[in-house]
């Protein structure tokens, strides 16, 4: 890609760092808003202005979204390539860039990914850069800033999306912006040049309540009162009688429970082209019951939704390991075509906000014979207590069908976001 034109906020990503007053920038704001791409690009060209041999950080919320969000979008920007010399070694999570005598390197964190807290100590940085910042940790933010103080022109570059009010960055950095001597820009889609009014305009109808408050309007505002709002007002909406027959693969996600809480699975589909989520069955069970018993269940529950649908893959929760074996075991032996994996638990405010966004594009639906996971999205609630956004769990809601839920459609939830910008929602 080339930068033919860009916005007025976008400009001063690329001017700010040759001013000597700030030591930082802070971007916070919309999604898609066109903070990135520029923030990436005016950091490569700021640290081979003024320095040579140094070493600097590129940090995202893991490695994996660092390389996706920045790291590749790099190498396809021809105003950097005609300049520099790129190379990206994987395997030492390291970019290093190069023109003529100067060469610096650029190492990549993921502030989620355990090790690299411990990479980053030790190090001396020229600069960082913190990618979706407000996803990170903040020892491992503040690890990484520690690591830039011996080394005086070093400067910091932040971004991110908005969350709580009371979130940890928003106080310590963005209201104190002045003060750190850091310079604090606010974007919303229209600092993007790139979307049109239409595309702004579509992009507004995504996400309902605090994510719309956030990723759309960029406000840093908390999470309260009913989760998916529009479901429980307008659950009719959501409701189908019969599976559509464009539903191509299929996933089982299962939440064991105990303590009071139910074993849940739900089988969820997905159409051609990852369109829509469609969740088709579901099983549910409260009373105690012993763990050959849950096997059985299980078998059952797989074979049924293998009779009408294309299933073959279950997802459960990875806290269970012995369980998970068990169940293995159980399928090994019955002779079913089904593999069993281990629930890759992202971040519960994430996988809220798929599903809202999903919701909102009108990509989700639930056959109306689930009647557990209907009645779970209906009264979900968010929990107070918790600024990064958790649904209440006190015994009264039923989270376990929510969990399964979403055990399920997590493998594809990048997919299913990427083949809905595709078709430009
Ligand atoms: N000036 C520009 N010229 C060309 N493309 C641009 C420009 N600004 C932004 N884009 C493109 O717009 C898209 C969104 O930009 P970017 O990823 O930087 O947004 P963001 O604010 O970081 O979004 P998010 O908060 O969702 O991470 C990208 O595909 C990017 O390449
Ligand atoms: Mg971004």
């Amino acid at each position: 890609m080339t930068f033919s034109v860009l916005s007025p906020k976008q400009k001063i990503i690329f001017k700010w760092c040759y001013d000597g007053n700030y030591r930082a920038i802070i971007c916070d704001g919309a999604v898609r808003s066109g903070k990135t791409i520029c923030m990436i690009t005016s950091f490569i060209l700021w640290a081979m202005k003024y320095f040579n041999g140094a070493s600097f950080a590129i940090c995202g919320k893991t490695i994996s979204s660092a390389e996706r969000n920045m790291i590749l979008p790099l190498m396809d920007i021809a105003d950097i390539n005609a300049y520099f010399k790129l190379e990206h070694m994987r395997s030492r999570n390291l970019l290093t860039v190069e023109n003529g005598g100067i060469k610096n390197n650029f190492f990549i964190f993921g502030g989620k990914d355990e090790s690299s807290y411990m990479h980053i100590q030790g190090m001396t940085l020229s600069g960082v850069f913190f990618d979706e910042v407000a996803l990170m940790p903040r020892s491992f933010v503040e690890q990484a800033i520690t690591r830039t103080l011996s080394v005086e022109n070093a400067k910091l570059w932040f971004n991110c999306n908005p969350d709580s009010q009371f979130h940890w960055f928003y106080n310590e950095w963005i209201k104190r912006a002045e003060e750190r001597n850091a310079l604090h820009l606010h974007f919303t889609m229209h600092d993007n040049p790139i979307l049109s009014e239409q595309q702004i305009a579509n992009a507004e109808k995504q996400f309902t309540g605090v994510f719309h408050d956030r990723y759309i309007k960029g406000l840093w505002v908390s999470a309260e009162g009913v989760i998916y709002k529009d479901f429980a007002e307008n659950t009719e909406r959501y409701l189908v009688d019969k599976a559509p027959n464009d539903i191509i693969r299929c996933n089982i996600g299962f939440d064991f429970g105990g303590n009071g809480s139910a074993h849940a699975g739900i089988c969820t589909g997905f159409s051609k082209r990852l369109q829509k989520a469609v969740i088709l069955d579901e099983y549910y069970r409260k009373e105690i019951i012993s763990p050959s018993q849950l096997e059985s269940d299980i078998i059952n529950f797989v074979r049924k939704c293998q009779r009408n649908y294309p299933v073959y893959d279950g997802y459960f929760d990875s806290a269970e390991t012995t369980l998970i074996r068990g169940i293995k075991t159980a399928c090994a032996k019955e002779r079913l075509n089904f593999n069993v994996h281990s629930a890759k638990k992202s971040e519960i405010s994430e996988r809220i906000a798929f599903t809202d966004l999903i919701m909102s594009q009108g990509r989700f639906f639930v056959l109306k014979s689930c009647k557990n996971i209907i009645e779970a999205l209906q009264s979900a609630v968010w929990d107070k207590k918790y600024s990064n956004g958790k649904r209440l769990d006190d015994g009264n809601y039923n989270i376990d069908s929510i969990d399964a839920y979403e055990y399920s459609i997590e493998p594809l939830m990048n997919d299913m976001i990427e083949a809905g910008q595709q078709k430009g929602m």
